[in-house]
């Protein structure tokens, strides 16, 4: 059944000229209000992206219970675009596709350039804002008053008056930066508060400010060839009850890129995976203690391919083995 907020939401995505993925599929806590059924008459069926058929994970955020999707997308290079219209138009439908499959947590951040910019206004376009978990970032900032007009700047450039998830960038400033972010909080600015790197040479301070802050989220890199955050940082996370994001899970494109134009193990099936990039990020979503992986991608057949990932089994002990080994 089609609501009333999914009609109007399906009717502006069309009016923005989004090509919607057919609509028959939704996260699990969103079972009753995900967008369902047709596709609408004046999108032509030649330009609809093939179908996103299958059930999101979500898992909890361990401070409040509330599940998100475990598939998020990132925003660097990816939605760097400035007023490029060629290169604003597949990000339309990269947006689409994510929403489409109920999918929720956008990572971005003030310092990617034209992101935030990009990213708000290709979400206000789509009127899509209420679906979404956003999550920005105090980046590069020295002191509150500096946090403090970098964050306004970007609740005026993603086009919204809060966040889902205030970040700490690169743990750069973090004491007072979190402190900001808790403040915010309070004020019901953002939802969440957290902490993001992207380097193995980090994780020694990111535990330390993980045990001082106990922020609600953290950030931080995770592939099958930098598995780091295996030993210290993930059960430090189950302990302290904090939700992890992952970053860089393709090592910015150049994991998938080595291995593109390998033949998949014929394994990959019992794991319902059709690709690399699957494979891949069912591998970093396996430990129980990963909360939600964030691919960028600016192609909507790759965004689909990485949404696909959020279903079916994750790889067991033997399967991530044996990718280790397929990627080293
Ligand atoms: N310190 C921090 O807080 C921090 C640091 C780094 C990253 N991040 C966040 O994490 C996000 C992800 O990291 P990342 O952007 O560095 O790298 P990534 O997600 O590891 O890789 C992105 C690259 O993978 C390619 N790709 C995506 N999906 C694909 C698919 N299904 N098949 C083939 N190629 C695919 C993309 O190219 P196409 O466009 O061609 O698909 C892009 O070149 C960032 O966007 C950012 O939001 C945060």
């Amino acid at each position: 059944m089609t609501n009333r907020r999914d009609f109007l939401t399906t009717a502006s995505l069309a009016a923005a000229g989004i090509a919607l993925a057919p609509l028959a599929a939704c996260s699990r806590e969103n079972q009753a209000t995900a967008p369902v059924g047709g596709t609408p008459a004046s999108v032509p069926a030649a330009a609809q992206p093939a179908a996103f058929t299958g059930t999101l994970l979500s898992r909890a955020i361990p401070s409040t219970g509330e599940k998100i999707p475990v598939i998020g997308m990132g925003t660097s290079g990816s939605f760097e675009v400035d007023g490029d219209a060629d290169a604003r138009a597949p990000l339309r439908e990269v947006l689409a596709t994510f929403v489409a499959a109920g999918a929720k947590l956008i990572d971005t951040a003030p310092t990617y350039s034209s992101a935030e910019d990009v990213l708000g206004d290709l979400v206000a376009e789509a009127k899509v804002r209420e679906r979404l978990f956003l999550a920005t970032k105090l980046s590069g900032v020295s002191g509150r008053d500096e946090g403090m007009a970098q964050f306004q700047d970007s609740l005026r450039r993603l086009r919204t008056d809060k966040v889902e998830l205030l970040q700490v960038h690169n743990l750069r400033d973090t004491g007072t930066q979190i402190a900001l972010a808790r403040e915010l909080q309070q004020q019901g600015k953002t939802r969440y508060v957290g902490l993001t790197h992207y380097r193995e040479d980090a994780q020694k301070q990111l535990a330390q400010e993980m045990r001082q802050h106990k922020p609600d989220f953290i950030q931080i890199n995770y592939s099958p060839v930098s598995r780091g955050i295996e030993k210290t940082i993930l059960p430090m996370a189950k302990d302290l009850g904090i939700a992890v994001m992952i970053n860089r899970a393709f090592e910015d494109g150049r994991l998938i890129a080595q291995v593109r134009d390998k033949p998949l193990p014929d394994w990959a099936k019992d794991a319902g995976a059709d690709s690399w990039a699957q494979l891949i990020l069912k591998f970093v979503l396996s430990p129980e203690a990963v909360t939600v992986v964030i691919p960028a991608t600016s192609k909507p057949r790759h965004q689909l391919d990485n949404l696909k990932a959020g279903t079916g089994p994750m790889l067991d002990e033997k399967q991530r083995a044996a990718l280790v080994a397929a990627l080293g």
